[in-house]
């Protein structure tokens, strides 16, 4: 595999396992703080975060030695307001740089599984960039969110709030291949 392609996969893992253990302890907080559906919405897109961890993972199985990740993470979490505008920060910086970046040098270097994986990231990312803004403007009017069940693709983190659909818009994946969040 092409280096560049190879670093920006690793780093894509590093930033995801972290997006996903962030989201867990976020939604911690806002189940603490009585925010019951801002708490699923971050348990729905925690697993997201982690297929697509797995997914960028699953392209470095050649790797046979220890690396490092150089990964952005939005340190010093808060209460559930500021725990909001922490994780719209880390999308749109996945969505305006990082993964546009990467799928770029990947379409360049021909290495077209690493390309699908930033590609099923990219796509998803937005998504999740929506939802956060919908939640943070119902914390900051000052009740929880309403949110229908959200369900999201075990094989390429597609997330959508309402119901699954039959086939995955993003990887073709199956309906019983969402997991549910309601
Ligand atoms: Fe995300
Ligand atoms: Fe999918």
């Amino acid at each position: 595999m092409k280096k560049m392609t190879e670093q920006n996969l690793i780093n894509a893992f590093g930033g995801e396992s972290q997006a996903n253990m962030r989201y867990r302890h976020f939604a911690q907080k806002a189940r603490d703080e009585n925010y019951p559906n801002v708490a699923r919405l971050f348990e729905a897109i925690s697993h997201a975060e982690f297929v697509h961890a797995g997914d960028h993972y699953r392209e470095l199985k050649h790797l046979t030695s220890g690396f490092v990740a150089n990964s952005m993470a939005a340190f010093g979490p808060g209460d559930t307001n500021k725990n909001l505008q922490l994780s719209i920060l880390g999308e749109t910086f996945e969505i305006e740089e990082m993964y546009p970046a990467y799928i770029e040098v990947a379409r360049f270097q021909n290495e077209t599984g690493a390309q699908r994986s930033f590609q099923w990231s990219f796509a998803t990312e937005k998504l999740h960039k929506k939802l956060f803004e919908k939640a943070l403007a119902a914390v900051q009017s000052g009740h929880d969110v309403e949110l229908k069940p959200i369900h999201i693709c075990q094989v390429c983190g597609y997330t959508i709030e309402g119901n699954a659909p039959d086939l995955c818009p993003l990887c073709n994946a199956r309906k019983d291949k969402f997991v549910a969040y309601d």
